[in-house]
């Protein structure tokens, strides 16, 4: 059955894709090609050398099913600690989807991105104690990932408004050609440290932004929270 999410509104949008409320279970999510920027205009955007690979090389779908698969056989549950699930494709009006484990704090709400909190509220301790906790796992783990951007972390909540954990929503997998535990473990080591340093430089830099009127981008805003009341 074709799941309809064209008269839908998306909750958020990436660089890439559409992300909707699952309309048959709102524990999901469904996040779909965006139409406005095709899977050609990715290629095209890319540039030689790159835009002579094929087209399904550039579907993030289609390498997030496979990179989760990968870190589920890997890892088992324990990755699902600070990575959100995914449960393979459906058909939409919008294309084919891929349906993952949507984040939601614990009042209901979808969990916003590590940007939008350390926007709002600078870096409290309860957040800081979450990125040290995320950072930690990455490295203890060695879990493959590319740089760890704040718009693909989102900061899960209780009912109290306290962090209780930080989830990488997008950007894992090798970075390179090569899977990352093909390498020794201390260049695996190195990597991973490389990244979660990248993490710790974004969270500076957006620290020292936060005088400036507008938020920078619009990665990581929600557009709306997911709750009844939308
Ligand atoms: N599983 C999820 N739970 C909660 N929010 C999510 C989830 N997946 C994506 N989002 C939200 O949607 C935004 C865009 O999703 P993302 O997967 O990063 O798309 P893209 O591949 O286009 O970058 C994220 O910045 C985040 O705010
Ligand atoms: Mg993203």
């Amino acid at each position: 059955m074709t799941i309809s999410l064209a008269s839908e509104k998306p909750f958020a949008r990436g660089g890439n894709r559409l992300c909707y409320v699952h309309p048959d279970d709102s524990s999901l999510c469904i996040k779909v090609r965006r139409p406005d920027f095709t899977l050609a205009d990715c290629r095209r955007k890319k540039g030689f050398p790159k835009n002579l690979k094929p087209l399904s090389s550039f579907d993030d779908n289609l390498e997030e099913s496979r990179v989760m698969a990968a870190l589920e056989a890997r890892y088992g549950e324990l990755v699902f600690r600070h990575v959100s699930r995914c449960f393979g494709f459906v058909d939409t009006d919008m294309g084919r989807g891929l349906v993952s484990e949507l984040i939601r704090d614990d009042n209901g709400a979808i969990s916003q991105t590590l940007k939008k909190v350390i926007w709002d509220e600078a870096l409290t301790d309860d957040c800081r104690q979450a990125v040290a906790a995320l950072g930690r796992f990455w490295q203890a783990n060695l879990i493959p990932s590319r740089h760890l951007l704040l718009h693909n972390i989102v900061v899960q909540r209780n009912r109290q408004n306290r962090i209780y954990r930080l989830v990488v929503i997008d950007g894992l997998g090798s970075p390179g050609l090569i899977p990352m535990h093909f390498f020794p473990a201390a260049v695996q080591r190195k990597k991973v440290e490389k990244k979660v340093a990248t993490m710790h430089g974004r969270i500076e830099m957006l620290l020292g932004q936060r005088h400036e009127a507008e938020f920078p981008g619009y990665h990581g805003l929600l557009l709306h929270d997911g709750s009844s009341s939308q």
